[in-house]
């Protein structure tokens, strides 16, 4: 969580943070600010609330310099305020950071013994003490003062340091939280994230674990905690800053959600092999013949993306994959090892809980293949392999894009599989690959087709409960276009197997609730269509998600919203397309954050 910035060279500093902020403000919102090192040390503006609250302040007065440090907040350890705010000045240090240190509380305890005052509640202040510490004991310079303090901590983080006293230079520290180095023509940057810096370099290192950096206007010098020197390669970023920009759309989330078609063909593309009836996995081996399982671990919308993955793989392999949310999964003991596959799927590829997962399988001795979106992330690091997902940076809250494009990256695994295992027989992989190239025009057409939902909205704004309802393939659809409703129309929502309305939930329903049914057709269409007259013998308001032209479905909903017909297996690409429409719709009918939903971030790296 957090989004960290940080600038040397010959321009003002202040417009060059703010503009990487912005790019950041997705990390967190809860508060914002930058210090700048002037010719009377660094002046430090913070607010409390998102950047648009920092730019104010520095319209009304400027900090002046050519070096600083901005921080962007998601809240852990103090609540959003103005103190707890970073950066966090003591004596001449500037601090700020990403991630959580772990034994704050008996360096804290142990810092106050010496006399030291905190003003913040952040575990952030302790390393801002721990440096100014070190530089008044003495440490020859600011990295080695920096060193000193992390001999001390424990926890993630990604730290960036300024003092008055050194006013040339920023340092910085790498451990489990991501951190970027930006290498301009006589001028560095920091940043949590590549988008924060790519209007003024392309050049980037991403900084490895345990890294330590020292920055000046000329570039950087790499070490470890103890000063040896490490070699990290700078490399070159192909896509352009407009990439990360809105393109025209209102939010970022309705243009992701208008990209997936380019998602899905830039994540297939030079892996579905048409003519070999084959998905090739770069290079990535599997064993099949000693393939006990497959074991799926993700959280929030991977998850669901995992939970469709199991369908894909069992159907095409006919191996057994279990899917497990990654918080769970690595606090259980789990039976995991040799013999098993761990898929973990991850769009940041920062998510600590799948992170730790990762781990832990790996101890056990199973082996990892990570699916993400962002390159040389930790978690793809710290995997066997990785297959990753080409959507382009998603800056919406709310994963759309990445949901799809994990999609075809489990498509592309389950005919890999099912060839080798020999499972799936050369016609049906023809016919699998041919859908699956399919299946961008079809979402192309689909997205065309459901137009922007504004009547709907307007609506069922006003709802107070949401259910959703499917079955095979789309019961994890169901889950998804539920949480996509909660997470930015803050409408209660839940998503359930349609079979198992009649075990309970069937209670809730009454003519205040609108149901949404995913009932295209295919294997289950029927029974789904018996779940829906279930629903509406009780009155229930039924929007029903169904194949184009289905005028069985039409009769018996208050309203269809239509997909193209395509084979179960593939049908999430395109029943989950009307569900992130309208929670989108009536997000922005509440007049909500879309692309910031409240108490959110983007990429959840605390446990
Ligand atoms: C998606 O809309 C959510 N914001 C959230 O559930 C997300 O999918 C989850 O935090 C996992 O993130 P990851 O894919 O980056 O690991």
């Amino acid at each position: 969580m957090c989004g960290i910035v940080g600038y040397v060279g010959p321009k003002q500093a202040t417009p060059i943070l703010l503009g990487g902020l912005r790019r950041l403000e997705y990390r967190g919102y809860d508060s914002a600010g930058v210090a700048v090192v002037g010719s009377r040390g660094a002046q430090v503006l913070r607010c409390r609330g998102k950047l648009a609250g920092l730019e104010a302040m520095v319209q009304r007065e400027m900090p002046e310099g050519t070096l600083g440090i901005g921080h962007t907040r998601w809240a852990t350890h103090g609540r959003p305020s103005e103190a707890n705010a970073h950066p966090h000045k003591v004596g001449s240090v500037s601090v700020v950071h990403n991630g959580i240190i772990e034994n704050y509380l008996p360096l804290r305890a142990r810092l106050e013994t010496s006399g030291r005052k905190f003003s913040s509640e952040t575990d952030t202040e302790i390393v801002a003490h721990l440096i100014d510490e070190s530089l008044l004991g003495g440490a020859p310079s600011l990295v080695e003062a920096l060193r000193v303090a992390l001999r001390q901590v424990h926890g993630a983080y990604a730290l960036v340091a300024i003092s008055d006293k050194h006013p040339g230079e920023i340092v910085a520290a790498k451990n489990a939280s991501p951190l970027v180095l930006g290498l301009g023509k006589g001028e560095t940057f920091l940043a949590s994230d590549v988008p924060a810096i790519l209007e003024h370099t392309r050049e980037v290192v991403f900084l490895d674990e345990g890294d330590v950096v020292q920055v000046t206007a000329d570039g950087a010098t790499i070490t470890d905690v103890e000063g040896k020197p490490r070699q990290r390669p700078a490399r070159s970023i192909e896509w352009d800053a407009a990439a990360a920009e809105k393109g025209g759309y209102p939010h970022f989330m309705l243009k992701e959600i208008h990209e997936q078609p380019r998602a899905i063909t830039d994540t297939l593309r030079g892996r579905l092999l048409l003519e070999d009836r084959d998905a090739d996995l770069e290079g990535f081996e599997v064993d099949v013949r000693n393939l006990r399982r497959v074991l799926i671990i993700a959280c929030g919308t991977s998850y669901h993306a995992g939970l469709v993955g199991k369908f894909m793989i069992e159907g095409t392999a006919r191996v057994p994959v279990e899917v497990d949310l990654a918080s769970e999964f690595r606090y259980r003991d789990p039976v995991v090892g040799a013999g098993d596959l761990v898929i973990a799927i991850s769009q940041s590829g920062e998510t600590a809980d799948t992170l730790a997962a990762v781990k832990e399988a790996r101890a056990r001795g199973a082996r990892v293949l990570a699916i993400s979106n962002v390159v040389d992330s930790a978690i793809p690091r710290s995997s066997n392999g990785v297959l990753y997902t080409h959507a382009g940076p998603e800056i919406g809250v709310a994963s759309t894009k990445c949901f799809t494009a994990q999609l075809a990256a489990l498509s592309l695994i389950a005919i890999h599989l099912g060839r080798r295992t020999g499972k799936l027989a050369p016609d049906a992989a023809a016919k699998l690959v041919e859908e699956l190239a399919l299946t961008p025009t079809k979402m192309t057409e689909a997205l065309e087709a459901l137009g922007d939902m504004k009547q709907l909205a307007r609506e069922y704004r006003y709802a107070k409960d949401f259910l959703f309802l499917g079955r095979g393939t789309n019961y994890p659809i169901a889950l998804e276009g539920a949480l996509k409703l909660k997470e930015i129309s803050y409408i209660h929502a839940e998503g359930y197997a349609a079979g198992e309305m009649k075990h309970g939930p069937i209670a809730l329903v009454d003519d205040g609730v609108p149901v949404v049914v995913l009932a295209p057709q295919g294997p289950g269409y029927e029974k789904v269509l018996s779940n829906l007259a279930e629903v509406r013998a009780r009155n229930g308001e039924i929007i029903g998600v169904g194949t184009k032209g289905d005028q069985q479905l039409a009769n018996l909903c208050d309203r269809v919203l239509s997909i193209p017909d395509a084979p179960a297996l593939l049908q999430p690409f395109l029943t989950v397309l009307p569900l992130q429409l309208m929670s989108y719709a009536i997000a922005v009918a509440k007049g909500n954050d879309v692309d910031q939903p409240r108490n959110l971030a983007k990429s959840v790296t605390v446990e």
